[in-house]
């Protein structure tokens, strides 16, 4: 559900490449999503990671971000956040969002279903340039959907088959390594 939530704002924020990259190793994992959205201000994101901070009222008080940012801290991890607007660095603009997971304790909760979550985001904005990475130790699950589009030529992204191959080309993968994803 983070994750979803993460990417949904990514794609609000205008971007057109989002990346979701996780990385897990037998203590910790780590969730990073990269967009080249419109960024936030840095006073923006200071006062993003707290939904009850109003010293501004303009902004609407959105728990995405300081959700996110709960899970990791109650496992001990962090959240980062790195973001550049587009009047800032109209050539190199965009968020980067780092969550880090300490997997042994007792508040992580599991990553949950997540070829579901790819494959919602994909079907939802079919236009934009999905890029998913999962390194579990030294195995990688992987999709990148810029490299589907060269195949599927005028096919769109959020056709049907094209949806189920996705999904079970993800889920493939994750079964080649063993990895259940569920638990
Ligand atoms: N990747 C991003 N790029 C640019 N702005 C962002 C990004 N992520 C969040 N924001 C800004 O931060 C605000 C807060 O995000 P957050 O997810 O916490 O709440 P929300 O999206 O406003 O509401 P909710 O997620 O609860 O529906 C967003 O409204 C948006 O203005
Ligand atoms: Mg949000």
């Amino acid at each position: 559900m983070n994750i979803l939530d993460i990417a949904q704002n990514s794609v609000k924020a205008g971007a057109d490449k989002i990346e979701i990259i996780l990385n897990e190793m037998p203590e910790k994992l780590t969730i990073s999503i990269v967009d080249n959205g419109c960024g936030m201000s840095e006073e923006f994101l200071r006062n993003v990671q707290d939904p009850f901070c109003t010293t501004r009222t303009t902004r609407k008080v959105g728990m995405g971000i300081p959700l996110f940012k709960l899970a990791a801290e109650q496992t001990q991890g962090e959240l980062t956040i790195v973001s550049k607007t587009i009047e800032d660095s109209p050539e190199d603009h965009g968020t980067t969002i780092s969550a880090l997971f300490f997997k042994n304790h007792i508040d992580f909760t599991v990553l949950g279903d997540i070829v579901s979550t790819v494959v919602t985001l994909i079907q939802g904005s079919p236009d934009i340039r999905w890029i998913f990475s999962h390194t579990i130790d030294e195995n990688e699950v992987c999709l990148d959907t810029e490299e589907l589009k060269a195949v599927l030529g005028d096919v769109p992204l959020d056709n049907f088959e094209v949806i189920c191959w996705i999904k079970s080309y993800l889920e493939e993968q994750y079964n080649e390594i063993g990895y259940d994803q569920i638990s």
